[in-house]
């Protein structure tokens, strides 16, 4: 199958096309490199030995976007291009809202115009909003707490009225819970720029002496040891679920939302505890106040992704550890 993926050299992005290309898809890369690198492809194409065209576009630039589909004519679509930054995004809600809504908006239209009817949305657990009960499943309500969240939300109910309107059309909406971890040959991982916002990339900055200490940002919640828990999903069990999902989408029409997480939590400390067995060094934490926003705990209910796509996470915390310490690593030495 030929699959346009839009943000493929992204974090995630990344680690699905080398799924998909290690199961003979061909893939087509949009990307605007505005939160990413290009380098990323090299290195995908280094893992795979397969090559692919890429093209370097905002889903905003409409001439371009359809060129894209007139020329390569995919058969489906992986959507991952999006802001994603929550506390970003309560500064800056119109770009959001321009680059996550408007820009889905643009990509569903070049999909009707040029015969594409086929998508799997990057959506998130953020848009179940504080837990009525636990673990979330797919009925859970909705309702995301900040304008990121929103952005998710809103994409989820466009896509799902396309699907409505167009009886050939087939979307699955995946909704992450923690990403983290790095492909095995540490050649890509998670790289965000700047000082992380996210709780692991900022433990392996400490654990690489890049940043000093860990801010554990509150430790009074109802929790195993009062700090925040996730459902922490690595990313290379992440990107064999968008292969399951787009191989579901084109047996089937119609919209389904899909949880992926492991089923189960981690708290803040337990995850940083198993850092430091990686890396066979304490780590220095300072206690912080709670971080506005947070929940005290996300735990997937992943029957349906064992259900619908015959998937299930693999991989455990350990190894969570060691692929995002061996990429840390990486990274420190080709800079
Ligand atoms: C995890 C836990 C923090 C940083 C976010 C987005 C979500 C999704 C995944 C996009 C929490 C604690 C964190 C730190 C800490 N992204 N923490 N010190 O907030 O669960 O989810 O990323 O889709 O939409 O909301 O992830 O990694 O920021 O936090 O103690 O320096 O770690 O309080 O309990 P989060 P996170």
């Amino acid at each position: 199958m030929k699959i346009l993926v839009t943000g493929g050299a992204g974090f995630i992005g990344s680690h699905t096309l080398v799924q998909l290309l290690r199961a003979g898809h061909e893939v087509i890369v949009y990307d605007s490199f505005a939160n990413s690198k290009p380098q990323v492809l090299d290195q995908v194409k280094l893992l795979t030995s397969k090559d692919f065209p890429s093209i370097k576009g905002d889903l905003l630039e409409r001439d371009l976007l359809n060129k894209t589909f007139a020329e390569h004519r995919p058969d489906a679509v992986i959507h991952f291009a999006g802001l994603k930054a929550v506390g970003e995004s309560v500064e800056k809600p119109l770009d959001y809202y321009q680059n996550n809504v408007t820009g889905t908006l643009e990509l569903l239209t070049a999909m009707e115009t040029h015969g594409c009817h086929n998508i799997v949305f990057s959506s998130s657990a953020t848009v179940y909003g504080t837990p009525k009960y636990l673990p979330y499943d797919e009925e859970h309500p909705l309702s995301p707490e900040s304008p990121y969240g929103r952005t998710k939300f809103f994409v989820e109910k466009i896509i799902e009225d396309w699907t409505i309107s167009n009886p050939q059309a087939s979307a699955i909406l995946l909704r992450y819970f923690n990403p983290v971890g790095a492909d095995d040959s540490a050649l890509i991982g998670e790289d965000p720029s700047g000082i992380p916002n996210n709780l692991v990339p900022y433990i392996a900055q400490v654990a690489s002496g890049v940043l000093p200490h860990l801010q554990v940002l509150g430790d009074d919640y109802e929790t195993r040891d009062g700090t925040g828990e996730r459902d922490y999903v690595h990313v290379v069990d992440l990107a064999a679920a968008h292969l399951a999902a787009i191989n579901y989408a084109t047996s089937q029409t119609g919209c389904d939302a899909i949880n992926i997480g492991t089923g189960t939590s981690i708290t803040v400390m337990e995850f940083l505890k198993a850092f430091e067995k990686t890396v066979g060094k304490p780590l220095p934490y300072k206690i912080k106040p709670r971080r506005s926003g947070d929940v005290a705990k996300m735990e997937a209910k992943v029957d349906k992704a064992k259900a619908l796509l015959q998937w299930e996470s693999e991989r455990n915390l350990e190894n969570m550890c060691e692929t995002t310490w061996r990429w840390q690593r990486y990274k420190m030495s080709s800079n």
